[in-house]
């Protein structure tokens, strides 16, 4: 059983401004959906929500939301109301793999979960910047993949970057 966190950095490990991503790669967009498809996605409430309308619940992947409200519901949703049980849902639905996509919170949390981070660091710097990635302590994860630096059509450079935790 494999436990994933999947994400975007910009520099700084800036991850979202205003409750949305503050850059536009295709290319990571594909390579999200390549990466999750299939398998259960757990994100936190504000991730949820922005989302725009047409992509959700995301398709063809079991959709867990986390929120400490117990009135929310939302179509196509399997609402949590902690991260283990958000992680045991998850875990029941594909044995294999599941993959924690955000936000800011909901890494900080699943972060001594997780065997895998696929990140994808991209080079642009992104002023007011209110949502950030976790640290990645070198003691604890090791490069298993470490990309080229690609331009995207969009214009910034970016690499895939996964990383394993050493030792388990
Ligand atoms: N670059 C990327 O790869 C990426 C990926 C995902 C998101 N983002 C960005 O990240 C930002 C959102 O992150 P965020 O940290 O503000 O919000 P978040 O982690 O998406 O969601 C936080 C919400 O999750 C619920 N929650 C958190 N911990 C919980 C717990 N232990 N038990 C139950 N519910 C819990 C709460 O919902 P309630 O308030 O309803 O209780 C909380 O307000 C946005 O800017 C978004 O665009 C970026």
């Amino acid at each position: 059983m494999t436990v994933a966190l999947i994400w975007a950095q910009g520099n700084d490990r800036v991850i979202g401004r205003d409750n949305t991503i503050p850059w536009r790669v295709p290319e990571d967009a594909r390579h999200f959906r390549e990466r999750t498809t299939g398998h259960p996605v757990v994100m936190g409430r504000r991730t949820w929500d922005s989302l725009p309308d047409r992509f959700r619940p995301l398709p063809n992947r079991m959709n867990v939301v986390l929120t400490t409200d117990e009135s929310w519901t939302a179509e196509g949703a399997v609402v949590a109301h902690d991260l283990t049980d958000a992680l045991r849902r998850a875990v029941a639905a594909d044995p294999e793999l599941t993959v924690v996509m955000g936000g800011a919170q909901i890494y900080a949390a699943a972060m001594p979960s997780a065997d895998l981070l696929i990140v994808t660091e991209i080079d642009v710097d992104v002023p007011g910047g209110d949502a950030f990635a976790p640290e990645i302590d070198p003691s604890v994860w090791q490069p298993d993949d470490l990309g080229q630096w690609t331009t995207s059509e969009k214009g910034p450079r970016y690499r895939f970057c996964d990383y394993r935790r050493i030792g388990r």
